[in-house]
C-alpha cells in the first residue's frame, strides 16, 4: 500500500480517506495517533493489523467537543464533566460506560470506552470535517516507543497505512493520562500528560491503579500489561544518583559491553553513547521516545538510566522508563 504524505493544511485528503474506511496517522499534542472511524469495524480491524496490536487491548476515541461524546456515551457523570471542562482539549482520556455504538473492536468487548479531545488543530480539523469520532492508538508498531514525529511513524508503518498527516514534532511527548470514571472513585490507569496533582486540584483525591505501584497487581487498563516503549537493547534502571550510574556503566564496559546512557541533565558519561533528556521533566517527556528510538541506530548492547522520583510529570516519565526496562532495576554494589 502506498502511504501518502499529507500536509496539515490539506486535510481534505485525510477526511476522504477516513470516510472511506482507511486509516491514517495524525498528530496530537501527546504523540501521533493511528486514526480510523470508531464506528467502522473494517477501519478498526486495519488499525489492529497495522500496529500488530493484541485484540484484547481497547482503543481510545478522539472527539472534537464535549457535545460529540454523545455519539459514544449516554450519560456523563459529574466528575467526568468537571474533568472535561478543566482539561479538554488536552492530554486526558476519560473512561466512561459505553453506549455500545462504537465498533466492539474499539472497546475490545468491554462495556466502557475511553474518550479524549486532543489539543491539536490538525486533529480537531480532521474530526470536525469528517464528522467522525476517531479511534486512535499511538501510531507505532506494538511494543515500540510511541511516535513523537512523522518520521517515527513512517519508520514503523510505511506501506501499512494510507497516509501520514505531518504536523511536526509533538509537544508533550508522552501519551495522555487515562482516568477511569466508571466506578465510585476516579482511578488513574495510566499516568500521562496531565498530572495526578492537577486532576486532584479539580476533583479531589483520586486513586492510582494498584498495578502502578505493585508489579504483581493485574492492571485494569489492558494496555498496561504489555512490555512497551522498548528499544532493541535492554534498558536498566539504576538505583542511586550519578555516581551509581557511572559506576554501573564502567563495570559493564569492563565486562566488555558497549553501553548507552540516558541522563537528566546536559552532562556526558563514560558510556559509548549518552543522550540527554534535557534539564526539566517536561523536556524529558518531550525527548524520551526519540532518545529510545535513536539507540536503535547505534550499536550499544545495554542502556542505563537513573531511577527518578515518580511525582508530577515525572510519574509518566518514570512509568514509561520502567516499562521500557521491563522492571529491571540495578542496585550497584557499595564501593569500599
Ligand atoms: O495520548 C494518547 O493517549 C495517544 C494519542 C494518539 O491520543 N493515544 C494512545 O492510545 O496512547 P493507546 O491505544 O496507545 O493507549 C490507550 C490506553 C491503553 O493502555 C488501553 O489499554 C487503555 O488506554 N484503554 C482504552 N480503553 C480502555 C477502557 N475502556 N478501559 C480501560 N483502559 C482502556
Ligand atoms: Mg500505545
Amino acid at each position: 500500500m502506498e502511504t501518502k504524505w499529507i500536509k496539515p493544511t490539506e486535510i481534505e485528503e485525510g477526511v476522504r480517506l477516513l470516510q472511506a474506511g482507511e486509516i491514517i496517522a495524525i498528530p496530537t499534542e501527546t504523540v501521533y495517533g493511528l486514526a480510523g472511524d470508531a464506528m467502522n469495524d473494517v477501519a478498526i480491524r486495519k488499525i489492529f493489523e497495522a500496529k500488530g496490536r493484541p485484540s484484547d487491548n481497547p482503543l481510545i476515541v478522539h472527539v472534537a467537543s464535549v457535545e460529540q461524546t454523545k455519539q459514544f456515551v449516554d450519560t456523563i457523570p459529574s466528575v467526568a464533566k468537571r474533568l472535561m471542562d478543566a482539561f479538554w482539549p488536552g492530554a486526558l482520556t476519560i473512561i466512561l460506560p459505553s453506549n455500545g455504538r462504537a465498533s466492539s473492536l474499539v472497546t475490545a468487548g468491554l462495556d466502557s470506552i475511553g474518550l479524549r479531545m486532543p489539543n491539536h488543530p490538525a486533529a480537531l480539523d480532521l474530526i470536525r470535517a469528517s464528522g467522525l469520532g476517531l479511534a486512535a492508538p499511538s501510531a507505532n508498531r506494538s511494543g515500540r516507543p510511541s511516535p513523537t514525529s512523522a518520521k517515527h511513524v513512517a519508520d514503523d508503518l510505511t506501506g501499512r497505512i494510507a497516509g501520514i498527516v505531518d504536523g511536526g514534532p509533538t509537544g508533550i511527548g508522552v501519551e495522555s493520562t487515562v482516568i477511569d470514571c466508571t466506578g465510585e472513585t476516579a482511578t488513574i490507569l495510566r499516568p500521562g500528560g496531565v498530572t495526578k496533582e492537577a486532576i486532584e486540584a479539580v476533583i479531589g483525591p483520586v486513586a492510582l491503579d494498584a498495578n502502578l505501584s505493585d508489579e504483581t497487581a493485574a492492571p485494569r487498563s489492558p494496555g498496561m500489561k504489555y512490555t512497551h516503549y522498548a528499544p532493541t537493547a535492554p534498558v536498566f534502571l539504576v538505583n542511586g544518583g550519578r555516581d551509581a550510574l557511572v559506576q554501573v556503566i564502567e563495570e559493564r564496559q569492563a565486562a566488555g559491553k558497549r553501553v548507552g546512557a540516558l541522563v537528566f541533565d546536559e552532562t556526558t558519561t563514560p558510556a559509548e553513547v549518552t543522550y540527554s533528556l534535557g534539564t526539566s521533566m517536561e523536556e524529558a517527556a518531550k525527548r524520551l521516545y526519540d532518545a529510545l528510538r535513536r539507540f536503535d541506530e547505534t550499536d550499544v548492547e545495554e542502556i542505563y538510566v537513573n531511577q527518578i522520583e515518580p511525582k508530577g510529570v515525572a510519574l509518566a516519565v518514570y512509568n514509561r522508563l520502567y516499562k521500557a526496562a521491563g522492571g529491571k532495576i540495578v542496585h550497584p554494589t557499595e564501593k569500599a
